[in-house]
C-alpha cells in the first residue's frame, strides 16, 4: 500500500545519524509519519542463541526495533512474516507498508527528534573535532622535536649505530620480491576490500536486499546445522572469506617452502632494538635507510608479521564462530561465544583498515616508484609501470565492488541455495 495510513505526506528517508554518542538502532524507515509516541524500552540487540530471538512478537509489544546482524541467523523455517522477521519483537500490527517497504510507526518520532539534533550541538561538536586535531599537532611536533634532539646526543647516536633498525639478512636469504608475492599480494588487496566493504553491510545494514538460505547439505550448511537464513551481503561476505583464506593458505605454503619467511618472521631478539631504532629515525622525520628488494626494517617485519601471522587468524576464528559454518551446539561455543567473537572481530577489521592506511602512505612517501616496482612488477626499477600496474588494480577493485551489488550477485546466490526478500 502506498502512503501512510493517517494521511501525512511522505518525506525523504532521514538518513542515519549518530547524535551526542547515541547508537542509532531503529531500522531504515521509508517515508512515513509518527503518530505515536517514543518508545520508552531502550532496544535490545538479537543474537544467536539468545532467548530474546524466541520470544514470540506479541509478548514484546513495546520493545524496539533490533537491527540483524551477522550471527544472527533466522531459522529457515520461521513462521514469522517478513516484516515480523525485520522487525523481531514487533507486533504484525505495528509494522505497516509504505511503497511496499516497512514502517514502524513509532519510531519515526525518534527518527525526527534525532534529526533535528539539539541547538548548538554542531558548533560544539566541531569545537571538539578541531581541539583534538590541535592536540594530536602537538602531541606529534613534541615527539618529532624530541627524536631530533635526542639524535643528537651520544647514547642515542651509539645505539642507533649499534642498531640501524633492521636485522642484516643471512648471505643465503632470498632477495628480490617474485610475481607470485605480486600476485598474492594483489589478490589479498583485492579480497580484503571487498571483505571489509560486505563487512560493513552486514553490520550497518538496517534491510538487507535479500536473504540467502544454503542448500541443504551444502559447503555452507555443515551436517547437523540447522540451516541458517542470512543477509545477501552476509553470503558474499562468506563467500570472499573462502577465497581470502584459500589465497592465505597458498601465500603461507610458498612463503615456508621458498625461504622467503624469514623476510617477514622476526628471527632473532634484536629485532626489538632494531624496531625501537627505527621508531626513532621515523619521529625524528629522518626515516630508515630503504631496501625492501633486500630487506625490510625491523618496524615493517613486525607489522607484516602481526598482520599475516596474528590479525589474519584472529579475523578468521571469530568470523567462523560467527558465521553459518560454526557447528550449533558445541562445547566450544561455550569458550569463544558469540559475543567475544563479535567484540573481536571489528577491532581486528579496523587493524587492518589501519594498517592498510599507514603501510600505503609509506609505500608513496617512501619511494613510491621503486616500492611499486617491487611489488606490482616484481623488478628493482623506478620507472612508471609499478604505478601503471597499481593504478590498473585499483581499476579493477573498483569494478569488482561495483559488481558486488546484489543485482549482480544474486543469479549465483541462488545457484549456492535459496533467495527470499
Ligand atoms: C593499495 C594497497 C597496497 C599497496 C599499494 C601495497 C604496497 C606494498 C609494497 C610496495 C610492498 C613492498 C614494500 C617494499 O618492497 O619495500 C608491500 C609489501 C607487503 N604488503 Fe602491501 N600494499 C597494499 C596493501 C596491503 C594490504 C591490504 C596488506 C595486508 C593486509 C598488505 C600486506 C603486505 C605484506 C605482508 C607485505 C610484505 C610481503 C612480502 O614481502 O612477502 N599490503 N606492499
Amino acid at each position: 500500500m502506498h502512503g501512510t495510513d493517517n494521511g501525512a505526506q511522505p518525506s525523504p528517508a532521514p538518513k542515519r545519524r549518530r547524535l551526542a554518542g547515541i547508537q542509532d538502532e531503529t531500522p531504515n524507515l521509508s517515508p512515513s509519519t509518527a503518530p505515536e509516541p517514543l518508545p520508552a524500552t531502550a532496544p535490545a540487540r538479537r543474537r544467536m542463541g539468545d532467548p530474546r530471538a524466541t520470544t514470540k512478537p506479541s509478548e514484546a509489544p513495546t520493545a524496539a526495533p533490533t537491527r540483524r546482524r551477522m550471527g544472527e541467523a533466522v531459522p529457515e523455517a520461521s513462521s514469522l512474516s517478513h516484516d515480523q522477521e525485520q522487525h523481531p519483537g514487533v507486533p504484525q500490527e505495528q509494522v505497516t507498508q509504505t511503497g511496499g517497504k516497512s514502517v514502524l510507526e513509532n519510531g519515526v518520532a525518534n527518527k525526527a527528534v534525532r534529526q533535528e539534533g539539539v541547538p548548538g550541538s554542531m558548533s560544539r561538536r566541531w569545537k571538539g573535532v578541531v581541539l583534538k586535531v590541535l592536540g594530536v599537532a602537538v602531541v606529534t611536533a613534541a615527539i618529532v622535536l624530541l627524536a631530533r634532539w635526542a639524535r643528537t646526543t651520544q647514547p642515542v647516536m651509539d645505539f642507533l649505530s649499534e642498531y640501524p633498525g633492521h636485522t642484516e639478512p643471512g648471505s643465503d636469504a632470498p632477495t628480490g620480491i617474485p610475481a607470485w608475492v605480486n600476485w598474492q599480494h594483489f589478490l589479498n588487496i583485492f579480497f580484503l576490500v571487498l571483505i571489509v566493504r560486505t563487512g560493513l553491510q552486514v553490520r550497518l545494514e538496517k534491510r538487507p536486499a535479500g536473504y540467502w538460505t544454503p542448500a541443504p547439505g551444502s559447503f555452507f550448511a555443515p551436517k547437523g546445522n540447522a540451516r541458517k537464513k542470512v543477509s545477501l551481503a552476509q553470503w558474499l561476505h562468506q563467500c570472499l572469506d573462502v577465497l581470502w583464506i584459500l589465497n592465505g593458505l597458498i601465500f603461507i605454503i610458498l612463503l615456508f617452502t621458498t625461504g622467503r619467511w624469514t623476510r617477514i618472521v622476526p628471527t632473532s631478539w634484536d629485532i626489538l632494538p632494531n624496531a625501537a631504532s627505527a621508531a626513532v629515525q621515523y619521529a625524528s622525520l629522518n626515516w630508515p635507510a630503504e631496501n625492501g628488494w633486500v630487506y625490510y626494517n625491523a618496524l615493517q617485519v613486525l607489522a607484516y608479521f602481526l598482520t599475516v601471522f596474528v590479525a589474519a587468524p584472529l579475523a578468521i576464528i571469530s568470523g567462523i564462530r560467527m558465521s553459518t559454518w560454526w557447528p550449533d551446539n558445541t562445547k566450544a561455543s561455550r569458550f569463544l561465544t558469540i559475543d567475544f567473537a563479535r567484540a573481536l572481530h571489528f577491532p581486528v577489521m579496523l587493524y587492518f583498515a589501519g594498517f592498510t592506511v599507514i603501510h600505503v602512505l609509506l609505500v608513496f612517501l617512501t619511494g613510491a616508484l621503486e616500492n611499486l616496482n617491487h611489488m606490482f612488477t616484481a623488478r628493482s626499477a623506478a620507472d612508471w609501470l609499478g604505478l601503471l600496474v597499481f593504478l590498473a588494480s585499483v581499476l579493477v577493485i573498483a569494478a569488482a565492488w561495483f559488481l558486488t551489488k546484489p543485482v549482480f550477485t544474486t543469479p549465483l546466490a541462488s545457484k549456492m541455495g535459496k533467495v527470499s526478500r
